[in-house]
């Protein structure tokens, strides 16, 4: 099915009339997105604002364009603040194209009081202050759209832009977060020197592959970038400074400089380690990312959180320092061992449980497929990480099932996948809400379900809750020597920084570690 084609921009940007028109011109329908929440509820705009309700008509407007995108081939003008809700501009983000409409002030001056239209009443008044305002306010907001286009012209040329910049988006980047361009899609891996030289990536080129990914995908993403390859062998155990070390030896080798870019191929391993190097070699370096694991797409390699183990605990040493360019290209996945799709699913899982009720239904109830579930759970980090920008600690949520599931990972010496431990921590850490009175009775079993129904454990019968108590504290989440959890509240919803009672935990520990 078609994209949604979706366009937001300022009062007078033209958002309704170019909508409309666009919708024709490719014979799709066209909603205006304040018309239908009029419609829906039968209540013009400006009464919710005549009646100081604001926060009422953002609520209903959060709903109504989540509704919206879970539908396709639409073409969608959105009210000019409803994208300031990440959510809101994630679901809308997956759903389609996303376009910002700009124009300068003078022209939407006098198309806003031209139109006279339905009162719009965040610039009642004196237009132009109003509306200068608003623009200074939502300056983030209007400035952070991948593609935008220039209503300056006459509506047939400015309606062909929209449709060029429509049709070009769909080869273009899903997502766009702190400096990353986010590509998902099959083929990517072919596109790769264009995807580079956009983002302004140069050469010397140094390619760190996973062992496995590399065999199956290296060769041709190192020919056509004439980039030596560099294996890293797999697996969480080499996710540690002798292999940094090494790696450091090789660009060297190889004549890395600073101007040169890393190209990191393989899973979580891998990204979170190259991508470390590329934080500290010579002070940095550019790096793209190309996942190649289900976790890999899904959550780790977006966010631009990179580091390393310690003997002491994981990921002790590590550096922010996004990608530049992520490319998933979906036809790595074709080699990845069917144990790894699930363990991944587990954090695909956690997503929805976050998050994205849809997300979650959709993989309890097996209608959602894998690209599209991966592409969902990616939205998902990308609009936590986005309101962490305004509101501290909602990243927190992406812990969901790592405090207990990092000590359950360690307590198995590793012989747990990541995804599984997480899958376990994500169960005992439901189990916990239930005991505090956070979550109804049931929670839990529902997403045991979902999780088992993957093929992914919500126990680990033969490991001592002693053991995984000890490990769990050596977690660096620990704030001020208290662990903090994340725990689900309900399934789309997640409360953050819980302090539990040592007896729950020892309760739920008990419990998971009981065949
Ligand atoms: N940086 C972050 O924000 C973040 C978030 C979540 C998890 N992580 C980290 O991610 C890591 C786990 O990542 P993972 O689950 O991708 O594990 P992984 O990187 O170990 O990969 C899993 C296995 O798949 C193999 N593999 C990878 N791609 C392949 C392909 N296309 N074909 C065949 N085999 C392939 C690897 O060799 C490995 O054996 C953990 O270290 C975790 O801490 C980081």
């Amino acid at each position: 099915m078609p994209l949604n084609l979706v366009l937001a921009g300022p009062p007078g940007s033209g958002k309704t009339t170019l909508g409309a028109a666009a919708a024709q011109a490719l014979g799709r329908p066209f909603i205006d997105g304040d018309a239908w929440i009029e419609a829906h509820w039968g209540r013009p705009v400006p009464d919710y604002f005549a009646a100081g309700e604001a926060e009422l008509f953002r609520a209903r407007e959060v709903e109504a364009y989540r509704t919206l995108a879970e539908q396709q081939a639409l073409v969608i003008a959105t009210g000019g603040g409803a994208l300031l809700n990440p959510r809101t501009r994630a679901a809308l983000e997956r759903s389609g194209v996303l376009i910002g409409l700009t124009a300068p002030l003078d022209a939407l001056v006098e198309r806003v009081e031209v139109e006279g239209g339905p009162a719009r009443p965040l610039i009642a008044g004196d237009t132009r202050a109003r509306l200068a305002a608003l623009l200074r306010d939502r300056e983030m907001l209007y400035n952070s759209f991948a593609n935008s286009v220039v209503t300056d012209r006459p509506l047939a040329e400015t309606v062909a832009a929209v449709l060029a910049s429509y049709e070009a988006a769909q080869g273009g980047p899903r997502f766009e977060l702190n400096g990353t361009s986010a590509f998902y899609g099959r083929g990517l891996l072919a596109r790769l020197p264009d995807l580079l030289a956009a983002k302004g990536l140069r050469a010397p080129f140094i390619l760190i592959g996973d062992e496995h990914a590399s065999e199956k995908h290296g060769l041709p993403v190192s020919a056509a970038l004439a980039a030596p390859l560099l294996n890293m062998p797999s697996g969480e155990a080499h996710k540690n400074l002798d292999t940094v070390a090494a790696l450091y030896r090789g660009c060297l080798k190889h004549g890395l400089e600073r101007g040169g870019t890393i190209v990191a191929l393989g899973g979580g391993v891998t990204g979170d380690t190259a991508g470390f190097v590329a934080a500290t070699f010579m002070r940095g370096v550019a790096w793209a990312n190309l996942p190649s694991t289900v976790l890999a797409m899904a959550d780790a390699g977006l966010g631009g959180k990179v580091g390393v183990d310690l003997p002491e605990g994981k990921n002790l040493v590590g550096a922010f320092h996004p990608p530049a360019v992520v490319a998933a290209d979906f036809a790595t996945l074709t080699t990845l061992p069917p144990e790894e799709v699930r363990a991944g699913l587990a954090e695909v899982i956690k997503s929805g449980v976050i998050s994205d009720p849809v997300l979650f239904s959709g993989l309890a109830d097996g209608s959602l497929d894998l690209e599209a579930a991966i592409i969902r759970a990616a939205a998902v980090k990308v609009a936590v990480v986005n309101i962490d920008q305004f509101e501290r600690g909602e990243r927190a949520t992406l812990n969901l099932g790592h405090t207990i599931g990092h000590g359950v990972e360690a307590a198995s010496h590793f012989t747990l996948r990541h995804g599984e431990a997480i899958s376990v921590g994500m169960f005992a850490e439901a189990r916990l809400a239930e005991l505090l009175g956070l979550a109804a009775a049931g929670l839990a079993a529902e997403i045991a379900t979902c999780l088992q129904r993957h093929g992914l454990p919500v126990r680990c019968p033969g490991l001592r809750p002693d053991a995984i108590q000890s490990l769990m504290l050596s977690d660096k989440k620990k704030a001020g020597g208290q662990l903090r959890y994340a725990l689900p509240r309900r399934i789309g919803e997640c409360a953050w920084g819980v302090s539990v009672e040592p007896a729950a935990l020892a309760l739920v520990l008990e419990e998971i570690t009981h065949a």
